[in-house]
């Protein structure tokens, strides 16, 4: 809902009501200023929160505003803007080439012209965007203008009716007669001004392997930010942080989250002036981004999604889960349960061949797994990861008589197909690369960069797109593939593109991420029954634009249990089960040479979309039972994990009856509160250990039945009391607890 009052001065108030939260600003002598987002409030004019202190020279006053305390400097303003007074951090920097302004110049003033509110979320443009219809959502846009330079500002803010999701867009308009340029426009930007106790940035950062490790940093006078500059969102950081205090737990205290839908170069800051005042923002990372506008012509950024809770950061995550699994994701699989695969990666890496893929399929099938997954290594002369990216014919040494026969083999045994490509890139050592050098990104007159030696395609050439659309679709049709696995494997270097002008060199790395969601627009649309999962040295792209185009992402190629009790459980702050594709290997493990059983490795792989990715080849009876059992037990539990409310109980550094890092737990709670699955895992045991899981989520005043046991407890015990599962545990050992509500 959007309320909208006068303020004193008559001019307009908006009071955003997203599920249980506010997002409050006000028009102020033709400022926009924020005054409010977080729990719900029933004020709708809480100007008296407007702090007015007169302030020292330093702090400059703009000419047409005549209360004398007042300064851009201090003001919490939605919009900051580049070189009238505000020094701190702006969302929005242009420089104009002339018209009414000195040619060159880069101050610009805004000051609101007009709103208007629309039901639902209007779709501005083709990128990646929530999509809410007229009764899941309200849309305010405010313009905005630089009567002086002639820009024109659209400032989109969403409400979501049921849940506390805020998403903000921001649109420049060059209304002047001269070209300008975009040097940087932010998504979304607020000030805090009175978060009170200490702030922290909670945020998500990692490393190949090593995906979405949660850190909080307290925030300090200056900047503290999260970005990438690689041109993906990366592996190192992802583009999500959270404002919290350090009071702030899961289950208690503020916490605004800021997740930004976009897969390029990102930037999330959190910067503190002198008087305590929290700028928070979240745009495209500016070190190279110049946007060339045309009189007429408009640039709209990536959105950026405010999940907000006055209970913790688990309520956050519960908001980003609901809507990105119903709101962003799309397609026919967006609901559906997910074949539980094999992928061969881990099995063979390059070295199989048909009858290879048939005997770990066979032993699939055996063992109620749905779908077998053929990974890199099918095309080319691709023996290794030296050659052939870009020549995507069959290599029917591999595959005699290509795909048709092999998955034919495949569908006799029952099992659906799927299959492995890294559509972006581009080997030296190719024919792609011999007949088009041109097509590789890079800086002519300078030598390109390697990165598991290959080169990355020109994304922004429209000839490169159309050309990868009618070769993946080629494949595609070529045989019945049920399944696509889109790998990325290097982040761009020397960007810059044959086929653009000097002045438009500045947008490569924009352009490239447009043109990505361009192809797979079409490709999506092309083969709507086909599942896609995404992919990127493991999860070095898994953000909310991916997740736009596929359901679910490769979590991470570190496939160990135990690292990856901190990579999932990290990824669940913004990202839900239903999109981490998360799979049981091998022991020891290849990554990291540690041993584990398998039913610890089945437990934590549960937490996402279920697969293998080992040799079923060689296990043994025994483990070829387990895998049964597995099957079984995760087709029973897919509805809960994927659909369900998650709770992070114990994160793998936290501290459990004074030990820290000794156990991680989680548990899924269905909507209707008859049923939760609580998964603890014991990471380095000691003696005499004594565990109490304090149980969240479910009815106090209900009585619940642990399957296994046939032992009831009430809601309220498990809640508050915990569970007891006090015994001798070995390290790495874990456990599935059933509960369902009998009374
Ligand atoms: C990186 C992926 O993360 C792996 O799962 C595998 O697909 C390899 N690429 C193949 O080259």
């Amino acid at each position: 809902m959007i309320k909208i009052t006068e303020s004193q001065n008559r001019e307009p108030v908006f009071h955003l009501q997203a599920g249980d939260a506010s997002y409050i600003f006000a028009v102020f002598h033709g400022f926009l200023l924020h005054l409010y987002c977080g729990p719900a409030i029933s004020d709708d004019d809480p100007e008296y929160l407007l702090v007015r202190v007169n302030h020292d020279s330093v702090v400059p006053r703009p000419a047409d505003t005549p209360e004398s305390w007042f300064s851009p400097d201090i003001a919490p303003q939605e919009c900051p803007v580049w070189g009238t007074g505000d020094y701190r951090p702006s969302a929005l920097k242009l420089r104009y080439d002339g018209g009414c302004v000195t040619p060159g110049s880069s101050a610009t003033a805004l000051r609101y012209v007009s709103h208007e509110i629309v039901k639902g979320k209007p779709v501005i443009d083709r990128q990646p965007a929530v999509y809410a219809d007229e009764n899941e959502a309200d849309t305010l846009i405010v313009t905005a203008r630089d009567p002086s330079a002639g820009v024109t500002v659209r400032l989109y803010y969403t409400a979501m009716r049921d849940l506390p999701v805020f998403i903000r867009r921001t649109a420049a308009e060059n209304t002047s007669t001269a070209p300008l340029t975009v040097e940087r426009i932010f998504s979304a930007s607020l000030d805090f001004t009175g978060w009170g106790e200490r702030a922290e940035l909670l945020h998500l950062w990692g490393t190949w392997g090593r995906e979405r490790h949660m850190e909080r940093t307290p925030l300090c006078h200056g900047s503290v930010s999260v970005s990438s500059r690689r041109g993906a969102s990366s592996h190192h950081h992802n583009p999500f942080a959270a404002l919290v205090s350090e009071k702030t737990t899961e289950t208690y205290g503020p916490a605004v989250g800021l997740s930004l839908v976009y897969s390029g170069n990102f930037e999330i800051a959190a910067d503190t002036d002198p008087f305590g005042s929290v700028r928070f923002m979240a745009g495209i990372e500016p070190t190279d981004f110049a946007w060339r506008l045309e009189p007429g012509e408009t640039f709209v950024s990536p959105e950026a999604v405010l999940s907000v809770s006055g209970e913790g950061v688990g309520k956050m995550s519960r908001a980003f889960h609901r809507l990105y699994r119903e709101h962003l994701c799309r397609g026919e699989w967006r609901d559906r349960e997910r074949p539980i695969l094999v992928n061969n990666w881990e099995a063979t890496y390059f070295r199989f061949d048909s009858d290879k893929l048939a005997a770990i399929a066979k032993d699939a099938a055996d063992c109620g797994i749905e779908m077998l997954v053929m990974d890199d290594g099918w095309f080319g002369e691709r023996n290794d990861d030296r050659s052939s990216l870009g020549d995507l014919f069959v290599n029917e040494e591999k595959l005699p008589g290509g795909l048709k026969p092999l998955t034919e083999r495949i569908r006799a045994l029952g099992l659906k197909f799927g299959i492995w490509f890294e559509p972006e890139m581009i080997s030296p050592r190719s024919k792609l690369y011999e007949a088009h050098p041109d097509w590789a990104l890079g800086t002519a007159g300078r030598p390109l960069s390697v990165a598991r030696s290959q080169y990355v395609l020109d994304m922004t050439r429209a000839d490169v797109r159309d050309w990868l659309f009618e070769t993946i679709a080629g494949v595609l049709s070529s045989a019945d593939i049920d399944y696509v696995k889109w790998d990325f494997n290097r982040n761009l270097t020397e960007a810059a593109s044959a086929a653009l002008p000097p002045e438009r060199q500045g947008e490569i790395l924009h352009r490239y991420v447009l043109g990505v969601y361009e192809l797979l627009d079409r490709i999506t649309a092309a083969f709507p029954h086909v599942l896609f999962e995404g992919c990127s040295s493991g999860g070095g792209r898994f953000d909310p634009a991916m997740l736009y185009y596929f359901p679910q992402f490769w979590t991470s190629d570190d496939t160990d249990a135990m690292e990856r009790l901190d990579i999932q459980l990290g990824t669940s702050f913004v990202y839900p089960a239903s999109a981490m594709s998360c799979h049981v290997s091998a022991s020891p493990n290849h990554q990291t040479g540690r041993e584990t059983s398998f039913v610890t490795r089945g437990h934590v792989a549960m937490g996402g979309a279920f697969g293998y990715e080992l040799d079923l080849t060689k296990l043994t009876p025994e483990e070829k039972d387990l895998i049964r059992r597995q099957v079984a037990e995760y087709k029973r539990f897919a509805p809960l994990v994927t659909r369900g409310d998650l709770y992070r109980l114990i994160l793998p550094g936290d501290t459990m009856n004074g030990r820290a890092g000794c156990c991680a737990a989680w548990m899924y709670v269905s909507p209707d509160k008859t049923e939760a699955l609580v998964t603890f895992v014991v990471i380095r045991t000691t003696v005499h250990p004594v565990y109490f899981l304090r149980l969240e989520g479910l009815d106090p005043a209900g009585l619940y039945e642990d399957e296994a046991s046939g032992v009831r407890y009430r809601g309220d015990t498990l809640m508050r009391a915990g569970l007891n599962l006090t015994k001798t545990w070995r390290d790495g050992e874990s456990v599935m607890i059933h509960l369902l509500r009998v009374g």
